[in-house]
This record gives C-alpha cells, sequence and structure tokens, in this order.
C-alpha cells in the first residue's frame, strides 16, 4: 500500500498525484526502436542458466554510434549491428546502468538513418525471485523434485530475461524459439509452427512459435516444464487448453469452462474478435501474483485456476470464474490497446476489476457476483479511500521501483468502483458503443486515460472527462446529506456533498467537490431508478413527482455510487418497512449497513441519532454479526428471500 507524505489539502488540487520522493527516471531514446525481436532461448533447467540468442529489427530514426536499451541482470557476450544491405559492425562497449536497468551498446561508427539488425548473444540466470525468466520448483507423482522455467514480466521484468525496449509504449512483433529437453511442454503467446531436434543435441527439440502480433514487452511470456492440458474450442473458433500439473488434468474442467464461455462473450461485448489463434491458461507452482494476463498464455497460481471437483467449494469456484474473466478481458483491454505508461495502469486494472464481474454474472447467473462485488471490492475500497493516507487512482509513475506500489486496492477496488458507477451513468448500450470505438480506434497501439473518456463521450453525449476526473485525480470520496419534505404529490429531496474522512467530518476549508451521479429509487418498485441526476455542486434541490407521503425513497439504488449517504432521521426511519418486509434489495440493504457502521463509529457523535441509527441497523441484522455473515448468506440467497 502506498503511504503519502503529502497533506490533503495538496491530494485535492485537480491535478495528476505525483508520488513523493521520485528518483530520478527518463525514459529510453526513441533514435533506435524494434519492429521485430527474433529471440531464441535456452535454458538449463538442472544448472538454473539460460542462453539467449537476439536478433531485433530495429529502425534508426536518428544516427547515433550509442544504442539504449533496457537490461537488468544479464550479461551481454557480443553485440553487432547488421545495417539494411551492408557490413556488420561490432560494438565496442557495453556499459550497464544498473540502477536504472539500462545498458548503452556504443558502436565504433554512426548507425545510419534507415533499417537493421541487432544481434546480441547473452547469458542470464533463471532466478529464484519469481520475476523476469524464473524457476520454479514442483514434485512429480513419484515425489522427485524437478523444476520448470516460466516467466514473469509485468510491469518492468522482460529486461531480466532478454535486453529489450521495456516500456508498454514500444511495441514490435516477436518471433521466438525455445530450445528445451525434448520431454519438457514449450509454450509462449503463440502457437507452435515448427519443431525440430536441435542439430548438436539429440536431447533437445528446437520449437519455434508463429509471429505475434505487435505487442509490448512485458505481455511476452514462455514456459518450460511438464504439464498435462485438457482443451476446447470457444464458439468463435479459438482453441483454449487448460495445462495443469501433471496428473491433475480434471482440475482444470471448471477452468476450461469459464474460458469458452468467457471468450465469446468479451467478443460479443467489445464486437471486437480476440486476435491470436489459441489461448493457453495455465497453473505454475511458484507464483508472486495471483495471475497475468500474457497475450495467449495467460499464468495463474494453483489457487486461482486449479478446481477438485469433488473437495472445491463454490467461493473457489466464483473465484477462478473471477480470476479468469479477469484476465482474458486484459486480452483487448490491455492487450490489444495498452495503456501508453504506467500511470493509466490504474485504468487497466480497474476497468478488468470490473468487467470480471460483469461477464461472471453474465456466464454464471447464479452466483449472484454483483452482492460478491459490493462486499468484497466496494466497501473496501471505501474504507480505505475515507483514511488520510489514500491517494488518487491516477498517480504519476517514472522510475520502475515506483510501479509496483500502485498495483493496490485503490486501483483495483476503487479503480473498479468508478468504473461501475461510469458504466451505470451512461447505461450499458452507449458504453459499450464507446468501448468498441476504443478498442477499434487504438487496436495495436497505445492509449490514455482520456482517450477512453474522449470515446465514452462520443457514444453517450455525456460530459465523462470533467465527471471522472473529480474521481481519478482526487483522493477519497463524498458523503451525500440528504433531507426530504412532501408539497401535494412531490417529494422534494435537499441534497449536499461533502468530503467523507474516516478521522472526523472534515474541516470544510477547502472542501472538495465531486461531479456525482444520483440515482433515486422508491418504494413503489424498489429495483428501479425513478430519477437520476448529476450533482455537480455542493448542494441542490430535487423534486421528484408522484411520489405518496407514505412511500419511503432512498439513493444509490443497487449500491453503485462511490459514496456514502447520511439520510436525515425521517428518511432513515421510513425505509424500516422495505428493510422489514426485505423488499430492499440485498445489495441496498448491504449498502445501507456498510454506510450505517461507517457514520456509527465516525461521524455521528449525537447520542440520539445512534440510537437511531443502530435501530435501523438492528433491522437490518445483528449488527455484531453481520460483517460476518453477510457475504455469505446474501450470495446464498436470491433477491427478496431471506
Ligand atoms: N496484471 C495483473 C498481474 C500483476 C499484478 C502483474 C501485479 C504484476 C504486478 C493481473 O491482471 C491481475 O490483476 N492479477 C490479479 C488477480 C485479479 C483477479 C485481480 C492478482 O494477481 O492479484
Ligand atoms: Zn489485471
Amino acid at each position: 500500500m502506498l503511504l503519502s507524505t503529502t497533506t490533503n489539502k495538496e491530494c485535492h488540487k485537480q491535478k495528476a498525484y505525483t508520488m513523493p520522493e521520485r528518483r530520478p527516471f527518463v525514459r529510453l531514446p526513441t533514435d533506435v526502436y524494434p519492429v521485430n525481436y527474433g529471440l531464441c532461448l535456452k535454458p538449463d533447467l538442472i544448472d538454473f542458466t539460460f542462453e539467449g540468442k537476439l536478433e531485433a529489427i530495429v529502425k534508426v530514426n536518428l544516427a547515433t554510434n550509442q544504442i539504449v536499451m533496457n537490461c537488468a541482470d544479464i550479461d551481454i557476450i557480443t553485440a553487432s549491428f547488421v545495417p539494411e544491405g551492408g557490413e556488420e559492425i561490432n560494438a565496442t562497449g557495453f556499459n550497464y546502468q544498473n540502477e536504472d536497468e539500462k545498458v548503452t551498446l556504443s558502436f565504433p561508427s554512426a548507425l545510419q538513418k534507415g533499417s537493421g539488425t541487432l544481434k546480441i548473444d547473452f547469458v542470464g540466470e533463471l532466478n529464484d525471485k519469481m520475476k523476469g525468466f524464473y524457476r520454479s520448483k514442483y514434485a512429480t507423482p513419484a515425489g522427485e523434485i524437478r523444476y520448470a522455467a516460466v516467466t514473469q514480466f509485468e510491469a518492468t521484468d522482460a529486461r531480466r530475461a532478454f535486453p529489450c525496449w521495456d516500456e508498454p509504449a514500444i511495441k514490435a512483433t516477436f518471433d521466438i524459439s525455445l530450445i528445451v529437453p525434448k520431454d519438457r511442454v514449450a509454450l509462449s503467446n503463440m502457437n507452435v509452427i515448427d519443431r525440430k531436434p536441435h542439430p548438436e543435441d539429440d536431447s533437445l527439440l528446437e520449437v519455434k512459435f508463429a509471429t505475434t502480433p505487435i505487442m509490448s514487452t512485458y505481455l511476452v511470456a514462455f514456459v518450460i516444464g511438464e504439464y498435462d492440458f485438457v482443451e476446447g474450442q470457444s464458439s468463435d473458433g479459438v482453441t483454449v487448453r487448460v495445462y495443469t500439473p501433471t496428473g491433475k488434468a480434471e482440475q482444470g474442467k471448471f477452468a476450461l469452462e469459464v474460458a469458452v464461455k468467457t471468450l465469446p462473450f468479451y467478443n460479443d461485448y467489445f464486437n471486437v474478435p480476440y486476435p491470436l489463434p489459441k489461448i493457453d491458461l495455465i497453473a505454475i507452482a511458484d507464483f508472486a501474483a495471483g495471475a497475468m494476463e500474457n497475450w495467449g498464455l495467460v499464468t495463474y497460481r494453483e489457487t486461482a485456476l486449479l478446481i477438485d471437483p469433488k473437495n472445491s467449494c463454490s467461493s473457489s469456484r466464483q473465484w477462478v470464474a473471477l480470476v479468469v474473466g479477469h484476465e482474458l478481458a486484459h486480452q483487448w483491454f490491455g492487450n490489444l490497446v495498452t495503456m501508453e505508461w504506467w500511470t493509466h495502469l490504474w485504468l487497466n486494472e480497474g476497468f478488468a476489476s470490473w468487467i470480471e464481474y460483469l461477464c461472471v454474472d453474465h456466464c454464471f447467473p447464479d452466483y449472484d457476483i454483483w452482492t460478491q462485488f459490493v462486499s468484497a471490492d466496494y466497501t473496501r475500497a471505501l474504507d480505505l479511500d475515507a483514511l488520510d493516507n489514500s491517494h488518487p487512482i491516477e498517480v504519476n509513475v517514472g522510475h520502475p521501483s515506483e510501479v509496483d506500489e500502485i498495483f493496490d486496492a485503490i486501483s483495483y477496488s476503487k479503480g473498479a468502483s468508478v468504473i461501475r458507477m461510469l458504466h451505470n451513468y451512461i447505461g450499458d448500450e452507449d458504453f459499450r458503443k464507446g468501448m468498441h470505438s476504443y478498442l477499434l480506434k487504438f487496436q495495436h497501439k497505445n492509449a490514455a486515460t482520456e482517450d477512453l473518456w474522449d470515446c465514452l463521450e462520443q457514444a453517450s453525449g455525456k460530459p465523462i472527462a470533467l465527471v471522472m476526473s473529480t474521481w481519478t485525480k482526487q483522493m477519497g470520496f463524498p458523503i451525500i446529506v440528504v433531507d426530504q419534505e412532501q408539497q401535494g404529490d412531490d417529494r422534494i429531496l435537499k441534497i449536499s456533498q461533502k468530503k467523507f474522512c474516516a478521522s472526523g467530518p472534515h474541516n470544510g476549508e477547502d472542501c472538495p467537490n465531486w461531479m456525482v451521479p444520483i440515482s433515486i429509487c422508491t418504494g413503489e418498485d424498489p429495483g428501479c431508478t425513478k430519477l437520476k441526476v448529476l450533482l455537480d455542486s455542493p448542494e441542490t434541490t430535487i423534486t421528484i413527482n408522484n411520489v405518496s407521503p407514505d412511500q419511503w425513497v432512498k439513493i444509490n439504488p443497487g449500491t453503485v455510487g462511490f459514496y456514502r449517504i447520511q439520510y436525515s432521521s425521517g428518511m432513515l426511519e421510513s425505509l424500516l418497512p422495505g428493510i422489514r418486509d426485505l423488499t430492499l434489495l440485498p445489495v441496498d440493504r448491504l449498502g445501507l449497513q456498510n454506510d450505517l457502521f461507517s457514520l456509527l463509529h465516525k461521524q455521528a457523535d449525537m447520542q440520539e441519532e445512534k440510537n437511531r441509527i443502530e435501530r435501523v441497523l438492528g433491522a437490518i441484522s445483528a449488527p455484531d454479526l453481520i460483517q460476518k455473515v453477510l457475504t455469505f448468506a446474501l450470495s446464498q440467497c436470491t433477491h427478496n428471500t431471506p
């Protein structure tokens, strides 16, 4: 979790937040850039080393006698440059800048503008750090200890496997070959196009993979080990395999079912086909993250992919479905269209963390998965983001050491929550239209957060960039204070916003404002939004027509808005019948309960008000038990049944 030393006041300014104590950092020069990486790797699974050969087709933009690339923990043996139709020029020096994870190759004469081939022979270690090209330990069914060689490159560790331009915006195609023991499985992003014995050692095979589409280095992957697999075909013609430890193929069947359902869902939702001929999902014994969306070869921690049909519980199945849904969403959102820089990582992860639920809800409607979203991601994000040491979703990132710090609950859970609010504000039809045009416009390229807002703005005619910048560029969220009055057949609501702070009420000075999409429902039809407004000022008055005096009015149906609500005493009491007769839907009761808990603990200092809140909480359930049982109980019951 990122710790900030910046004061609250500074964080409220509407500009991208900068991480404290930044190390100096400059991006790679673009005078020489890659077009195609021809990469051959030969791992030694006994000595834990690897040999590599890179033949990269590069373009020289500006005559230079230096090439600067990323490189870490790799020893370059030889390097040369062959200009197209010219003589090979050997590099005379390799100057490693270890702190910056870069190497500068120096040439005796200037490389002229045009194309050429950069050839580098190098060696490295199959490390035990679970990043770059690393070794993963496993036991054979007979109990013998062996090692697989696997990769984890996001965010900035491709440079530990081969010298490269390891920035998301420097895309190129890849022709990958692996030299492996002939009894091992060798996988990479693409399908195998050739497999032949190694000319010098007949215990080895040279496996050649098809050329990838243009892609970022952090999405490249290879795996060499012993695995079984189950295979299926999605309705849109993609070959799907789930690789498991040997003898456990049965445990890959559930993930295969999820993947085969998920690919057509995204194909249809985005209206853009999955661009590769195959996708492999593989369980890796030693894995640092939960899963990684390498294009065409998604790697998983075993618990995020394998389901024992006899012993796994339903929450394990739900987790596998969500993780598969998340990583497959990245195949479009992240892989096909990639963030221009790590500053936009929140969008990548926040988006996937939202759409994984949309996908699972579509493929497995009986899971009632959105209730899990509210109890897991949404309430967690509200709790964390109410702290003084939270940070805005959008963070300016520079040095690689800063990138890992932003893979946190604010990027994931708040990111997902504000995308969910945005989707609800726009409506599914226009949201899909905007997504389609974004993916089409930026496919095989890079994009920034604002590019998505532009496309959604075009599709919806709503001020998306203006609304969203209040949620992504400032930390925290508002508490919406509501009071009501009946005037004839109309209900008049007085609504205001102020920053919600866990440490106590905001002092009011320089209080930030949000552009808050607000939905309202009534007891007449609790599942249906009666009115939508955009609160773009500190306070406003709203008239809801045709609401009889005996009907309750509730803000935020579906618990979609990223804010807390403080009802007047009268409004809160009026909700009691809807709570008691369960006409108030489970996610609404859950949201209300969570808001009341946070108010009870932090904001309500009046005894009378506390008693009132406790009465309502008591009606929802026994307050001391509710946190523990709610997630489970709500996931078990369908709407409106206790
Ligand atoms: N891209 C991430 C994996 C990642 C995380 C790489 C951190 C490098 C550093 C992947 O898409 C992801 O988000 N994985 C999640 C699981 C997901 C279901 C939330 C993870 O690993 O926790
Ligand atoms: Zn992700």
